[in-house]
């Protein structure tokens, strides 16, 4: 709901409200933002007080000695009239100055969402969602600026964006526009940013906030692996479960840029926003330039609610077509089990070894056209290599879909090989810069997605294909950032970067809204394009090419703080791993893959028989409780020690939670493990199960002689053998308590493994062990049956 009354606006959600007034000189002053106060509150409690005047502040007009801009929580600001922090607009005429002063002129209300052509954004119906649209003006400069409110009531999201309007005679250039400027009083925040690169994808990384900026922003023409769009601040003393903390994140997937601005007067300015670096956008008298949309939820119960509010918003919000709210199918990967050596004989086994286990999708990644038997070849064409696939590729996906399987396929359409027939046809489609030789990444150039024709080139030949083998699931990789930014099409390269975007979506849409039957998985490397505007196309991402479990743990939780796990795709894989020669055990790479959307890279054949009993025993546990995992709530644990990861998915109606317990490395002879898990109904009755798992004899290595009558060979055939067909039991407990006491008090877990004494009461965990619980409410008709 949004009101104005005596000046005053009120958007409110269901638990939250954010409200501003507009001050007797016409600035919009933010006055609050936290849990739901009544419509007929007093604000004045909320008011950033201005009752004496402060030195060194430049009045805004001598009629108020306190009225400055510079000490005022401000919903937008300009330059040059005594408000010293980041503005989040810079423009100029030409010989102009870039002061600029925006005042309220007029607002109205609308009902639903506000929608920018090109540019994706949260939709919701009239019912649900409500918008603002306020104008303010800068006479003088003859600038318009409308600052866009929608409330996602239900999922207590606010999201705010911006247009700017030319309404002068002569061009004007825009330097620098924000989607969201928010003002807050400071309350001993922290910032919570989502770190990274390749294979490190989203790691958490908390920052006082001190005097001065932090900047969370992209340069890399992405969204980028290096710093999430995504952010949040909380209080000094806000954790999981409780405090006060505010999330932002944008819909974009270009370069982004999150200022996080503590002034002298402890006011804390937020922005987000398309990033300045190499923006510049001329808009000629009448034209205007839409941002991108932000949005931003708050907290008054601590991080994992926080989370969850952008959880049900891209839930409900973001992820549109068929597969939104639907449950993703556990699919099969070739690519780590055969990278660019496959043929079709290869595939159909792996494929056939896949139905057996339970796979529901098979996908052909990278190396199915062109020249491509490496990544130095093939990257712009689109038939099919006739050496792998010599058929073609529709009597390939005809026999996919014979298997009872869905079928994927992978493209990279941004991209372009020198060794390729469209490099030699078209080497202007590259992005290159006069006179410099341009840069390879992965071997690759990025084509200019700023021209027409490039675009045309990759909805026809991506369409036709999908048409043609009636393809269910696209996985759309890029991966390489962007250089040699320059586009021919272009006359202001200052606009090259948002072009590009805008050209992404423009090609997305036209492939996918038309194929609304697509289950859409984009990539980049992993997870560098990890964003909201690429999930208003793919209900998923691939998360990230480490598929190390360990690894993941901080990929997949820093990921959670901001995005749901049904978006992230989360593969079990072979180990050692490729990416750090980490030895984890099967069942660890499957707990973490669990939560989210679960597929499996390796080659099965290479499992041992027992192997593969317990990746079918895992795909079958999976699918029964894949509701609760994809969609349900999902709470991350405190990290009560160190070495300890615990991740909780609750069924919605709070009936059903599956918790992971994971040990990074293990400690000698380790005090009790504590498995507390929250968000449960506080008096209904619970059974806690552990799910069964096995154990290969392999990772006993000589220490069996402990549980063996005779000492034998750890290397030898008999155990060799042995480790092939048996795998032995992990310790199964079950407990029976009130979700009050799981919350508070949690279960003391059976000991784990120390030394050499082992019996089926002992929890086997040691480096990168796992178990997942089962927890079911006790008077539930369906008896809890063995997760088998
Ligand atoms: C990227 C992706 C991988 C795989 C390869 C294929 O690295 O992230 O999952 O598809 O490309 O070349």
């Amino acid at each position: 709901m949004i009101t104005f009354k005596d000046n005053v606006f009120r958007l409110s959600t269901k638990k939250t409200s954010y409200c501003f007034r507009i001050t007797p000189f016409g600035h919009l002053e933010h006055v609050y933002y936290g849990e739901k106060i009544d419509q007929d509150q007093d604000i004045l409690p909320f008011i950033h007080k201005r009752t004496a005047q402060l030195g060194s502040c430049v009045m805004y007009d001598e009629s108020d000695e306190t009225y400055s801009l510079d000490t005022l929580p401000l919903e937008w600001s300009g330059i040059g009239k005594g408000d010293y922090r980041l503005s989040p607009v810079e423009i100029k005429r030409p010989g102009g100055n870039y002061t600029t002063d925006f005042v309220y002129r007029s607002h109205r209300l609308l009902p639903g969402t506000i929608t920018f052509p090109g540019l994706p954004s949260g939709y919701g119906d009239e019912e649900g969602c409500t918008s603002l649209e306020i104008t303010l003006e800068d006479l003088t400069e003859k600038v318009k600026v409308l600052l866009c409110y929608t409330v996602f009531h239900e999922v207590d999201v606010i999201a705010r964006k911006t247009v700017i309007v030319n309404a002068g005679e002569t061009k004007l250039s825009l330097q620098k526009i924000m989607s969201l400027q928010l003002d807050l009083p400071n309350d001993d925040f922290k910032l919570l940013t989502f770190n990274g690169g390749w294979i490190k994808e989203a790691h958490k990384q908390i920052s006082p906030l001190g005097y001065g900026t932090i900047v969370n922003s992209s340069t890399t023409g992405d969204s980028s692996n290096i710093h999430n769009p995504g952010f949040l601040i909380g209080s000094a003393y806000t954790t999981e479960e409780t405090g006060r903390a505010y999330g932002f994140n944008l819909v974009y997937s270009g370069n982004h840029y999150g200022a996080i601005e503590r002034s002298n007067h402890d006011l804390v300015r937020i922005q987000l926003g398309i990033n300045p670096h190499c923006f510049e956008w001329v808009l000629d008298p009448g034209e205007r330039f839409c941002t991108p949309e932000a949005v931003m939820t708050f907290s008054g119960t601590g991080y994992n609610d926080l989370s969850n509010n952008f959880h049900r918003f891209i839930n409900h919000h973001i992820v549109r077509g068929n597969w939104k709210n639907r449950e993703r199918p556990v699919l099969l990967n070739n690519w780590e089990a055969n990278f660019f050596k496959f043929n079709q004989e290869k595939l159909l086994r792996l494929a056939r070894k896949g139905k057996e286990v339970g796979i529901e999708l098979f996908v052909l990644d990278d190396g199915w056209f062109g020249a491509r038997d490496s990544d130095k070849a093939g990257l712009g064409d689109y038939t099919v290599n006739k050496k792998k696939l010599p058929e073609g590729l529709k009597s390939y996906a005809k026999k996919i879909h014979e298997l009872d399987l869905l079928c994927g396929l992978w493209f990279e359409p941004e991209m372009v090989n020198y060794d390729s027939d469209l490099y030699r046809a078209h080497p202007e489609y590259a992005l290159t810069t006069p006179g410099k030789k341009p840069s390879l990444g992965r071997n690759q150039l990025v084509l200019d997605l700023c021209n027409p024709q490039v675009r045309d080139y990759i909805v026809e030949n991506v369409s036709r294909i999908l048409d043609e083998c009636e393809i269910d699931y696209v996985k759309w990789d890029y991966n390489r950032h962007i250089s040699d930014a320059l586009s021919t099409t272009l006359n202001n390269q200052g606009e090259f970067f948002h072009r590009y975007i805008l050209g992404l979506y423009e090609v997305l849409e036209r492939i996918f809204i038309p194929r609304p039957h697509i289950l859409f998985e984009s990539c980049s490397s992993g997870g560098n394009r990890f964003d909201l505007g690429m999930l208003c196309y793919s209900p998923q991402i691939w998360s990230s090419d480490d598929t190390d479990p360990i690894e993941r743990l901080k990929i997949q939780e820093g990921l959670s703080y901001l995005y749901p796990p049904s978006t992230m795709g989360a593969h079990v894989s072979a180990a050692p791993h490729q990416q750090t020669l980490r030895d984890t055990p099967l069942s660890t790479r499957f707990n973490v893959a669990a939560f989210g959307s679960l597929g499996y890279e390796l080659d099965l054949q290479q499992l041992s028989p027992v192997e593969r009993k317990e990746v079918k025993a895992q795909i079958s546990f999976y699918k029964r409780y894949r509701r609760t995992l994809q969609y349900g709530t999902f709470r991350r644990g405190e990290h009560y020690k160190d070495n300890k990861v615990i991740w909780h998915s609750l069924a919605v109606d709070q009936k059903e939670a599956i918790s992971g317990f994971f040990q990074t490395l293990a400690g000698a002879s380790e005090g009790f493990d504590r498995l507390r898990i929250p968000g449960l109904i506080p008096e209904s009755k619970y059974r806690v199960k552990t799910k069964a798992q096995r154990l290969f004899i392999k990772r006993f290595g000589g220490l069996v002689k402990h549980i063996m009558p005779v000492t034998l060979n750890p290397d030898g055939v008999i155990l060799r053998t042995a480790n092939r067909h048996y795998g032995l039991d992990d310790c199964v407990e079950e407990y029976t308590l009130t979700g009050a006491l799981l919350k508070d008090n949690g279960i003391l877990l059976n000991n784990q493994f120390v030394g050499s004494y082992i019996n089926e009461h002992v929890r086997i965990l040691g480096d990168f062990g796992s178990s997942l619980y089962v927890t079911r409410e006790v008077n539930d008709e369906e008896e809890l049956r063995s997760p088998e």
